[in-house]
């Protein structure tokens, strides 16, 4: 499914339920080791996902894949990329640092949004749209396909600006037919951060039961001097570096 969403030069590789005899190795083993078996179960198979497609880029993929301190996927240097897991879904992206500056993916179920959340999430042009959405096209969740475009959304953004993203910042129109999805950061989202992206353009599809969005940046798009790398990691102006 996730391929069709993605520029040619990222590689994918999914699987809907978690393949047997699968392992992690030892240091990654460790960030898992007191976690739930759900989460054991996920995170196994998303790197499972990732070290198949880093083969596809014919990158090594036998060095482990650890978690940075906001929980992004720590990939090699020269290769960037994503992971996303849902119920019945698994995924991971990459791509040569040299063609892809960021790449976001994200999978739900396509089910509605619990009570609640779509207000919490979604700006008021964006939930109008939304209700419209699932008024006009009724056969997918168009709630939950708009939380999962904001996941990707901030994973793709994360690796480039090293900032968070909070749900308000990021202004996303839906189209319905054409399988895209357009993203503006707002500019409260963008404040104090030298060369911050300020648009997205995404791809979506549902099938199967889930929803997924995907974006990719390329390096074309998004040369290696706009990426503020050197900006300290802060949350919400407190310094962590
Ligand atoms: C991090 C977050 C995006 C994960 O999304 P999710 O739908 O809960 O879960 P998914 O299974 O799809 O994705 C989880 C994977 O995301 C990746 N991820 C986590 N934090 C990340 C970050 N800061 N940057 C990039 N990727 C990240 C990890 O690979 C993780 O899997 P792993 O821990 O097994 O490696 C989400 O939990 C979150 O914190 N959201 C708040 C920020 C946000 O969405 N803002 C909206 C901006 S418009």
């Amino acid at each position: 499914m996730i391929e069709q969403l993605l520029a040619a030069e990222v590689a994918s590789y999914e699987v809907f339920e978690d393949p047997p005899g699968v392992t992690l190795l030892s240091e990654e083993e460790a960030l898992v080791r007191d976690s739930v078996e759900s989460r054991r179960r996920e995170f196994t198979t998303g790197r499972h996902c990732a070290r198949m497609a880093l083969a596809r880029i014919e990158f090594p993929s036998d060095r482990p894949i650890l978690s940075g301190p906001r929980g992004e996927p720590l990939w090699p240097d020269q290769v960037r990329g994503s992971i996303t897991h849902c119920r019945g879904y698994r995924a991971a992206v990459v791509a040569r640092a040299s063609e892809i500056a960021s790449v976001g993916i994200d999978a739900e179920p396509d089910q509605p949004l619990p009570d609640g959340v779509l207000e919490a999430v979604a700006l008021p042009e964006e939930q109008a749209r939304t209700k419209e959405l699932l008024r006009s096209f009724p056969g997918v969740r168009w709630d939950r396909m708009l939380f999962s475009a904001k996941e990707s959304v901030y994973k793709t953004w994360f690796p480039i600006t090293r900032r968070p993203l909070e749900f308000e910042d990021a202004l996303i129109e839906i189209d319905p037919v054409g399988g895209t999805f357009s993203v503006r950061i707002l500019p409260q989202g963008a404040r104090g951060i030298r060369n911050a992206p300020e648009r997205f353009t995404g791809r979506w599809t549902a099938g199967k039961g889930i929803v997924v969005t995907a974006i990719s940046v390329t390096a074309a798009e998004r040369p290696l001097d706009l990426n503020p790398e050197r900006t300290p990691d802060i949350h919400r102006g407190v310094s962590t570096a």
